[in-house]
């Protein structure tokens, strides 16, 4: 499989999805780019293409949001030679943000773009996936899907859930020739992440990675048969932690509260 993989990425023209794309060059066969934004999709395609002539790199630009965003890309899957046989569920939204002060659609785009979408593609895509003699789908969350953090409420929600719907999918496919992954990055050096966020980040002291080293833990993850990896240390022992001791967690995040609000508040909305 590793050898001619036939590949859908979301949001492939943000961070994270652009290292990806650049690292998955080597052993794609096809790369179905999606983003919302054409010309970021054009200027990353000319790009991979110049690297690498030989592979099949198409587009589309689609709302994922919206049904109709995500039957233009089911139809462009469609139209792959031999079927797309790994979904990298990657397109994602948020903002830090107080709750209470998010309107009603800024909460909704979160919950709709992060999960909603994700479970709509995917559910899309698993009749032409099972046709495959092996397929992947990897489902990006975020260490915050394991960690219910103030200023990131909706953002959380959306995370948890996906990390769930990940882990009964993987259950619920146990037996046949699809494997569920999730992939959870710490704080990464996005544009995801707004002027509030970075701030807050430098105050606490929150170290991010590089969207380069996502990657490489994305095809990690891709190789192997581990059903969830999550990146960073401290991060990874902080979700033991707050499986096992989640006082100890709201304690340590209690005393950060102020600066958390403060920051938030100061935020850009999504
Ligand atoms: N950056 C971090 O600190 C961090 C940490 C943990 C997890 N993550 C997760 O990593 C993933 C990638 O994030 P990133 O940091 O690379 O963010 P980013 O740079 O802001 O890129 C987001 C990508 O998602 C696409 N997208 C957003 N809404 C969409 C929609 N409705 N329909 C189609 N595409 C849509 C964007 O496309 P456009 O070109 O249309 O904008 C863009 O390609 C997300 O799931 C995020 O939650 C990020």
């Amino acid at each position: 499989m590793k050898a001619d993989q036939r590949i859908l990425l979301t949001g492939a023209t943000g961070g994270i999805g652009r290292a990806v794309a650049r690292a998955l060059l080597p052993r794609a066969r096809t790369l179905l780019l999606v983003g919302r934004d054409a010309g970021k999709l054009r200027a990353l395609r000319d790009e991979l293409l110049a690297v690498s002539p030989d592979v099949d790199v198409r587009t589309v630009a689609a709302d994922l949001a919206s049904e109709a965003g995500r039957s233009a890309v089911a139809d462009a899957a469609d139209l792959v030679r031999d079927g797309i046989n790994v979904l990298i569920n990657n397109a994602g939204v948020g903002a830090l943000a107080w709750f209470e002060e998010q309107t009603a659609q800024d909460i909704e785009r979160i919950v709709q773009t992060n999960l909603v979408a994700t479970m709509l593609l995917t559910h899309r895509m698993l009749p032409a996936l099972h046709r495959q003699p092996a397929a992947r789908v990897i489902n990006v969350g975020s260490i915050l899907g394991d960690i219910g953090h103030p200023g990131s409420v909706a953002y959380c929600a959306s995370k948890f859930a996906l990390r769930g719907f990940t882990e009964a999918l993987r259950r619920e496919l146990a037996g046949s020739r699809i494997r569920l992954q999730y992939l959870a990055p710490r704080a990464t050096r996005t544009e995801l992440n707004s002027p509030a966020q970075n701030a807050l980040n430098a105050e606490l002291g929150v170290a991010s990675d590089a969207p380069e080293q996502v990657a490489v833990e994305l095809l990690a993850l891709l190789d192997g048969a581990r059903p969830e990896r999550h990146l960073g240390w401290p991060e990874k022992l902080f979700v033991r932690i707050n499986r096992l001791l989640p006082r100890l967690v709201d304690a340590s995040l209690a005393k950060q509260l102020a600066v958390i609000r403060r920051h938030a508040q100061q935020g850009v909305k999504p």
